[in-house]
């Protein structure tokens, strides 16, 4: 690629803001008078009282999201100071914060700093853990602070530096560490997904998580070619693979660190790695066609997943499972009509090439299961109409055990990725049997999220715990681009947080 994505660093700092030499300072306002926070008063006071002045006109209300750029003019360390809004005291929770943060950090994109404190999320010290406050804010500056712009020429009205470092005043070093590896680990993600599918295709999606498990101890990969998938009759990853030239890949990442309890589950992440999805043979309507590059967002979230996981030593044993294949139109193309028998011996009859995903996903569920995984979690970014339901902002689970599907919505909570149940029973079911076949690969009109999901648990079966997030809304949605499609990473930080609770109890 011809320039490396902005490489955003975070660490902890001591020194009083006032006097911290910095391109940009963020300090956190409430907007109800009454509850000013210490660290923008104190910042107020050294710079005359500019911040009271921008909010007594009415130019900056503190609202949350908000910003307002002003100047140290050599009164205390920074350059520049920016005001990010935080709203009512009363309502500020760590969502309000990683907003502001993230609004933070993309104006030290624009502005080309190279060094950012952020004295946002002190004002919140008495709310919550000083370690929650932290992470929140480093894994925002790291959302905030990217840009896909790897494909760019730059030039000198457009260049920009090579990276980004945030200071978090008054942070915990701990904390801010971890936020780091669970940011970095989700910028890769979201690289991976808005890499178009000339230069991301399966094998060189291979080629990227052989080198990030090379990187990193107790973590290995292996990666099955077509021909081996042929020979060990992976019928779903073969069937919607072979219209493209680029043949498709099986990853599979093992981490299996020393210093694991005996109670702690096997866990088995499964990801869809659909680098294009044109629909095959039964194509898709051109536009908006492009954005289906990003048809490998579930593949992406459990590769950024495994990294954070392997990176922040977990004592857990996981198996990251990724589909990978490209489906294409053309002459070797898989029909409409044709029954294809998948790795787990069922048979399916193919009435739409569109449903491509449940295919490659059937037969990496029942790879996890014969390496006995005792959770199963898949990520796809697998139906228009989960999109339809939920909208951009949750992703929809699906689950055959309501306890697991608690925990995933309440680390999507904690985490600032959300999750909402839908059902996925015995109904949705009879829409999924064929005629000819063990199961068709469509239902009808309605419910689409949800007869996909009945769909999958076939495979999942009931004796191992299994859940499917449907991330087809969040996992192609960037509220930070122009159009509103890119990636997010989306799924990185809550399965890292429901790994982390794994291995807890
Ligand atoms: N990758 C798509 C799902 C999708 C659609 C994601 C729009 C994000 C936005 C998936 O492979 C697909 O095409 N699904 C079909 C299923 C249908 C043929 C049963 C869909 O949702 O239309
Ligand atoms: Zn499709
Ligand atoms: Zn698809």
């Amino acid at each position: 690629m011809p320039n490396k994505i902005i490489n955003v660093k975070a660490r902890t700092s001591k020194v009083d803001v006032n006097k911290i030499k910095t391109d940009l300072l963020v300090v956190g306002v409430f907007s109800d008078s009454n509850s000013r926070g210490k660290a923008v008063e104190g910042v107020d006071k050294a710079l005359g009282g500019w911040i009271k002045k921008v909010i007594k006109t009415g130019d900056f209300k503190a609202e949350a999201g908000e910003t307002t750029l002003l100047y140290g003019d050599g009164k205390i360390g920074a350059v520049r100071v920016l005001l990010t809004g935080l709203g009512k005291k009363k309502k500020a929770d760590l969502d309000v914060l990683r907003k502001a943060v993230k609004s933070a950090a993309s104006k030290a994109l624009e502005i080309k700093a190279k060094n950012v404190c952020i004295a946002a999320g002190v004002e919140l010290a008495d709310k919550f853990d000083r370690d929650d406050i932290d992470k929140a804010t480093v894994e925002s500056a790291f959302l905030g602070a990217y840009k896909y712009d790897e494909l760019i020429t730059f030039d000198k009205d457009n260049k920009r530096p090579g990276s980004v470092e945030f200071i978090i005043a008054g942070g915990k070093a701990s904390a801010v560490s971890a936020g780091s590896k669970i940011g970095k680990a989700q910028q890769w993600a979201r690289t991976l997904a808005n890499r178009p599918a000339n230069l991301l295709y399966p094998g060189s999606l291979a080629s990227e998580a052989r080198k990030m498990a090379k990187s990193i101890s107790n973590l290995s990969c292996s990666v099955m070619s077509e021909k081996q998938l042929k020979d060990k009759k992976f019928g779903g990853m073969i069937a919607i693979g072979q219209g493209s030239k680029n043949p498709p890949r099986l990853i599979h990442l093992k981490y299996s660190p020393g210093n694991v309890k005996a109670k702690t589950p096997v866990l088995g992440l499964v990801g869809k790695a659909i680098t294009f999805d044109s629909g095959g043979i039964s194509i898709k309507p051109s536009s908006g066609m492009h954005e289906m590059k990003m048809d490998m967002g579930g593949g992406a979230a459990m590769l950024g997943t495994i990294r954070a996981v392997a990176e922040l030593k977990l004592p857990i044993k996981v198996h990251g499972i990724i589909c990978s294949a490209e489906n294409m139109p053309g002459s070797s193309s898989i029909r409409p009509g044709d029954v294809v028998t998948t790795y787990s011996k069922k048979t399916v009859e193919i009435q739409n090439t569109d449903a491509e995903g449940r295919m490659v996903m059937s037969d990496g569920i029942h790879f996890a299961k014969e390496h006995k995984c005792d959770i199963i979690i898949d990520a796809a970014t697998l139906t228009g109409a989960c999109v339809v339901a939920l909208g951009k902002y949750y992703a929809g689970v699906m689950s055959n055990d309501d306890e697991l599907s608690e925990q995933i919505c309440e680390a999507g909570k904690v985490s600032g990725e959300k999750f909402w149940p839908l059902p996925c029973g015995d109904e949705y079911l009879e829409e999924m049997k064929s005629e000819v076949a063990d199961l068709k690969n469509i239902g009808s009109r309605w419910g689409g999220a949800c007869t996909a999901g009945a769909f999958l648990r076939q495979f999942a079966g009931e004796d191992v715990k299994w859940a499917h997030l449907d991330i087809a809304g969040p996992g192609m949605y960037d509220p930070s681009t122009k159009s509103g499609f890119g990636s997010q990473g989306f799924g990185v930080r809550a399965l890292t947080e429901f790994v982390k609770n794994l291995t807890k109890k």
